[in-house]
């Protein structure tokens, strides 16, 4: 491991690449990446790194916004298998035909979506920006907002809109149980509930804070004299028990106790042996469209833009 560790290290070098890592990666992978964030902090990074080669190790559509956010870079994915069910619950041309059924809407799309979505949207987000961009278009704008029904019925009920949301969810978050969360909060009963809002609904209402991965850290950090349930990606726990170091975190128990279903299987694709593969072979490599891309880049840079005068 360790030499596997240092072999890594030495192609980074050789090759002036970056690894990013995001907080759901295996912990043997955020802990050799250069940056480790959330889906926005890795789109940020993309766009402001002078590297040459991207190692993005997360999911097939974190490499997509890296690409088309830097056409010029080699972008790399240790797994080309790494997806994501909630991106796959929005087929483009689906969405392209409700897109059409809608004249006159704005459409807000989650960056949990391929580049080809993104193509079809005025604005991208993410789970850390979503209320404040959706907060910046006028109370009476008609919005279409996608994929994910739970992250855009969240939005609506914080800020009293009324988007149109696309039918799609992620397996992850939507397979935490009411049940299974009421059990656990009362063994833990001073424990505080830290919920993804790519949770139902029911599983919000029985949170005391609702936030990205980042924001859920965020809190953790900034009151590591509590004790925490954390309904998300179990992923997170590796990055809190590092900065929380006498801090309990209990991952919210998965509906189903024989599966391992709190974590999501594509992003543990990843691996260190893959990461040092994909180095070595500069392979596999993510390539968009470029039609495509020169679409898509405009609702992603829109996004950053705004995230920057909001001071995201
Ligand atoms: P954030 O990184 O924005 O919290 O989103 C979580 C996620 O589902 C990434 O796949
Ligand atoms: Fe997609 Fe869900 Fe996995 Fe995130 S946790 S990558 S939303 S399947």
């Amino acid at each position: 491991m360790d030499n596997l560790i240092e072999a890594i290290k030495q192609l980074k070098k050789e090759k002036n690449a970056v690894i990013m890592g995001h907080y759901y990666q295996r912990g043997e992978i955020q802990e050799i990446a250069d940056y480790v964030g959330d889906s926005l902090a890795l789109a940020q990074q993309a766009a402001r790194t002078d590297a040459d080669i991207i190692v993005m190790c997360g999911v097939h559509f974190m490499g997509e916004t890296a690409k088309v956010l830097c056409p010029d870079k080699k972008v790399l994915v240790p797994d080309m298998a790494a997806g994501c069910s909630l991106a796959d619950s929005c087929p483009a041309d689906e969405f392209a035909r409700f897109v059409e059924e809608h004249p006159g809407y704005t459409v807000i799309s989650y960056v949990n979506t391929t580049a080809a979505v993104k193509a079809l949207t005025d604005v991208v987000v993410t789970s850390t920006n979503a209320r404040q961009i959706v907060e910046s278009f006028p109370k009476d704008e008609k919005i279409i907002f996608g994929p994910d029904r739970n992250l855009g019925g969240y939005i609506n009920s914080v800020t009293g809109r009324d988007m149109l949301i696309w039918d799609g969810a992620c397996h992850v978050h939507e397979q935490f149980s009411v049940e299974k969360m009421v059990e656990i909060k009362r063994a833990h009963p001073d424990a505080v509930v830290l919920a993804h809002p790519e949770c139902k609904s029911t599983i919000l209402k029985l949170a005391d804070v609702v936030g990205s991965t980042a924001a859920l850290l965020k809190y953790a950090v900034a009151h590591p004299e509590k004790s925490y349930i954390v309904a998300t990606e179990s992923g997170i726990l590796h990055e809190m028990k590092k900065q929380c170091l006498q801090t309990t975190f209990i991952p919210a128990p998965p509906a189903d106790s024989t599966c391992a279903c709190n974590e999501c299987s594509f992003m543990r694709l990843n691996t260190l042996e893959k990461l040092y593969d994909c180095l070595k072979n500069e392979s596999p490599e993510i390539k968009v469209d470029a039609e495509i891309a020169a679409k898509a880049v405009k609702p992603i840079k829109r996004m950053l833009e705004i995230s920057a005068k909001l001071g995201l």
